[in-house]
């Protein structure tokens, strides 16, 4: 299935970029190119990347997750248990 049609990058795309370490849209974006035209997959880019639980490294690394502010360390609205250590 097609998720980035700018960019013709697959669901099969972004799990490799997954599997292969990427935690944030833009890394998905550096391995296959994904999200880095109009932007409007960006969102389901990131669901892909918080269903496969590789959104955040911890260690005070937040700021790298889709779901984050961008701020450093600051929690995320919609999971901030993940951030209590
Ligand atoms: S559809 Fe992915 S960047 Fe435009």
């Amino acid at each position: 299935m097609i998720v980035c049609f700018c960019k013709t990058a697959s669901n099969r795309d972004i799990a490799s970029a997954i599997s292969e370490g990427a935690h944030t849209v833009d890394q998905i974006g550096d391995h296959c190119g994904a999200g880095t035209g109009c932007g409007s997959c960006r969102e389901f880019i990131a669901g892909m990347i918080e269903e496969a639980g590789a959104s955040c490294p911890g260690k005070g690394r937040c700021y790298e997750c889709p779901r984050s502010s961008g701020k450093p360390n600051e929690p995320h609205l919609d999971h901030p248990s993940r951030h209590a250590a």
